[in-house]
């Protein structure tokens, strides 16, 4: 696994990390047995910056985020948020802490004003933040508007403004973008950005990788409820792709073009019309073909992208597989005992969490 570090630092230590977790477990009870959620969770999640947390559907993302905001009971393991354990220290926390899981509800005949008027008061945050947040989220222009008359994208940014009433330092945010069209995406991806350039923590979950890989400085990539990869994404996709070369010839000299580049100790891989050749550049890969009159039709360094690097992972992902350097996955011996059987927390962005149910569904 690669070492989470903190956008433009060095790798993290304890201290540094606003949200760790380790040998975190749930399961469902389902018609069929047990059902994983979550196995064995390692996250680390640094301070400062905008943390992705990526998997397929199914693979355990909300149900992480509900057990570190005390939703859900974990089977066992532990989890940290700014160091302090939760859900046993979430009260201590809970001020830095701002979430939206699922959707969030607002009442539908009020202004977004006069929504996070009412939040703001519960909270006890002072009223003057309720122009700063419409502020940050780009709705001062509507801030008099009633809810119901809000498109999608706007209710999300509405759902992001009560989050930071409190003025939080972790946000955590599950599936943000869901049901936006592009415009709204942009939206919200701006406005993660901005939290994250202003020195918050904001850890959002998504089964979208485009999405993310321009947002994120660091992700954390899960598969069947455990982690496969977690690091910088720059980091991430250099140590996975490497350098390759796409290169096309004609169909005729495809198999002497493999024999030549195996010569010289490169494989070639066919990739629909074309041989992808890792580890090499492109001049490089000209000249060997061109020197046995071998000539490229098209030739180009291949990109690779976040979205390739997850689909690498987590297709040869099994349980207790191998993480994404190719070795061991390392099992945790050291993990934490089990936490105590407590009571969940309430929901501690009651501001805007709409999921107050601490039962977690069908838990097991
Ligand atoms: N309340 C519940 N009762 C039973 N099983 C559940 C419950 N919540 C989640 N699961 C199961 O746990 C696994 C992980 O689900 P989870 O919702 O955490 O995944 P996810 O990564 O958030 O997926 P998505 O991208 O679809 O939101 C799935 O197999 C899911 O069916
Ligand atoms: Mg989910």
């Amino acid at each position: 696994m690669a070492d989470v570090r903190p956008p433009g630092g060095d790798v993290a230590v304890e201290g540094e990390l606003a949200i760790e977790t380790r040998g975190l477990r749930k399961t469902y009870r389902s018609v069929r047995g047990r059902r994983v959620g979550v196995e064995d969770l390692d996250l680390q999640v640094p301070v400062g910056g905008v943390h992705g947390f990526l998997g397929p559907n199914g693979s355990g993302k909300t149900t992480t985020i509900r057990m570190l905001l005390g939703l859900v009971r974990p089977d066992r393991g532990s989890a940290t948020i700014f160091g302090h354990d939760v859900p046993r220290h979430l009260p201590d926390v809970v001020g830095r802490v701002g979430a939206i899981v699922e959707s969030p509800t607002f009442f539908p005949a009020f202004s977004a004003r006069a929504n996070l008027r009412l939040l703001a008061d519960g909270i006890e945050a002072p009223r003057e933040r309720v122009d700063a947040v419409l502020d940050d989220v780009g709705l001062t222009g509507r801030a008099r508007d009633r809810y119901r008359t809000y498109s999608l994208g706007m209710k999300q940014r509405l759902a992001i403004a009560a989050t930071l009433l409190k003025d939080p330092d972790l946000l955590i945010f599950d599936e943000p973008t869901n049901g936006l069209d592009p415009a709204g995406i942009h939206e919200i991806r701006r406005t993660m950005r901005d939290l994250g350039d202003r020195g918050k923590t904001v850890l959002v979950s998504s089964h979208i990788l485009a999405e993310v890989e321009q947002v994120a400085d660091t992700v954390s990539i899960v598969a069947r409820g455990r982690l496969v990869a977690s690091g910088r994404v720059t980091d991430l996709i250099s140590g996975q792709g490497g350098a390759a070369v796409r290169v096309v010839v004609a169909p005729d000299d495809v198999a002497i073009a493999t024999s030549l580049l195996a010569s010289r100790g490169l494989v070639a891989r066919h990739e629909d019309d074309a041989l992808v050749v890792e580890g090499a550049d492109p001049a490089g890969v000209n000249r060997m073909l061109g020197e046995q009159g071998v000539w490229a039709r098209e030739i180009a360094p291949r990109q690779v992208d976040l979205e390739s690097v997850f689909l690498g992972l987590t297709q040869h992902e099994t349980p207790g597989g191998r993480d994404h350097r190719g070795g061991r996955r390392r099992r945790r011996r050291d993990a934490e005992p089990p936490v105590e059987p407590v009571e969940p927390a309430a929901t501690p962005a009651a501001t805007s969490s709409g999921t107050g149910r601490a039962d977690g569904g069908e838990e097991a």
